[in-house]
């Protein structure tokens, strides 16, 4: 079941909604042949390589397993220990990988280097995570919304709350104008995502027939609302200096039991890609609890732990949707 064959998946925009809506449907399917323990390794003889600029526990679990399961092999290149960007240059490093490898996942900071890697490399590139975009958690966030509500895609409407000037509100923003949702933006002014992401979604939207709100407002923004997301407020590599305002600016757009309940709908649905500060038992959290004596962010234990919460079917959706673009791209 090729369908991408050679591509790369850089940003959301790289796909056409019917694109996307394939590697969904691959996945589901995917996802049911494991469960029925009757899934074919297509990827057999395979390697891929996992290079990792930053920190991650889903995204790297979730391409080792999918890649395992389809029988390719994986090596690991942690935030450290290879020569990338410190003595190599990301070209160059392209073109080694490029060598040995059948396709390349690439996490790190500037969405630069990830478009560096795909020019050079001569096989599929996949981002695991950017400053700017998380393309394969879009995947597994509408994978989990198309379980969990039986609306069609388009009538879904979902409302971000919290961070939006960072990889999940860009790509949560421009995910939904893709897919013709109902996508609303609900963030401090200052952190909704940079005007040229707001306009590539507005032009999006109109050939997709998907309904933007970008707002401050919180119970406008939920009202009505299917799924409620969230992502943490201080994102990797954010500069700790701006911590304080951050946080500060945050607080009103914390995902509380009222929030939810502002919805006005009873079966809505709380997302979080994770890792979540909603509690103290991180060093992070331990550290924010001390700094400004809050011992939840950007949503509540409550709400975190409660019926609404699907985070973890979403969690366990990054591995399904990830082997869904190792299949489609290389099989
Ligand atoms: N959601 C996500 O990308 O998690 P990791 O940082 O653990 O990979
Ligand atoms: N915005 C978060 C997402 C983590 C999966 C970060 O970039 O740290």
């Amino acid at each position: 079941p090729t369908v991408l064959a050679g591509r790369h998946f850089l940003k959301e925009v790289d796909l056409t909604a019917e694109e996307f809506r394939g590697l969904l449907a691959l996945a589901a399917e995917l996802k049911a042949a494991k469960k029925a323990g009757t899934e074919t390794p297509y990827l057999r003889g395979k390697n891929i390589a996992l290079v990792f600029e930053k920190t991650s526990t889903r995204t790297r679990c979730a391409f080792e397993v999918a890649a395992a399961d389809q029988g390719a092999a994986t090596t690991y290149l942690d935030p450290v220990g290879s020569q990338i960007g410190h003595k190599e240059s990301v070209k160059d490093t392209a073109r080694v990988l490029g060598r040995m490898f059948d396709a390349i996942q690439y996490r790190g900071h500037a969405q630069t280097v990830v478009e560096e890697l795909a020019a050079f490399a001569g096989v599929p590139v996949y981002n695991g995570l950017t400053d700017e975009w998380h393309p394969t958690q879009m995947l597994a966030d509408v994978l989990t919304m198309t379980e969990h509500c039986e609306k069609p895609l388009t009538d879904i409407a979902y409302a971000y709350l919290g961070d939006a000037r960072n990889n999940m509100g860009n790509s949560y923003l421009v995910t939904g104008a893709l897919l013709g949702m109902d996508v609303r933006i609900v963030a401090p002014n200052s952190l909704w995502p940079e005007e040229p992401v707001v306009r590539a979604a507005r032009e999006l939207a109109e050939a997709s027939g998907a309904r933007i709100t970008l707002t401050e407002d919180v119970k406008e923004g939920v009202r009505g609302a299917d799924f409620v997301a969230t992502d943490v407020w201080v994102s990797m590599g954010e500069p700790k200096e701006t911590w304080d305002e951050r946080i500060a600016l945050l607080g009103p757009y914390a995902v509380t039991m009222d929030v939810l309940r502002a919805s006005g709908n009873e079966d809505v649905k709380f997302l979080h890609c994770l890792p979540a500060f909603h509690d103290l038992g991180t060093v992070v959290g331990r550290e924010i609890h001390e700094r400004h004596g809050l011992s939840e962010l950007e949503v509540t234990d409550e709400v975190f732990e409660s019926p609404h919460s699907v985070v973890f079917d979403e969690a366990e959706n990054r591995m399904h949707t990830i082997k869904a673009v190792l299949v489609a791209t290389l099989a």
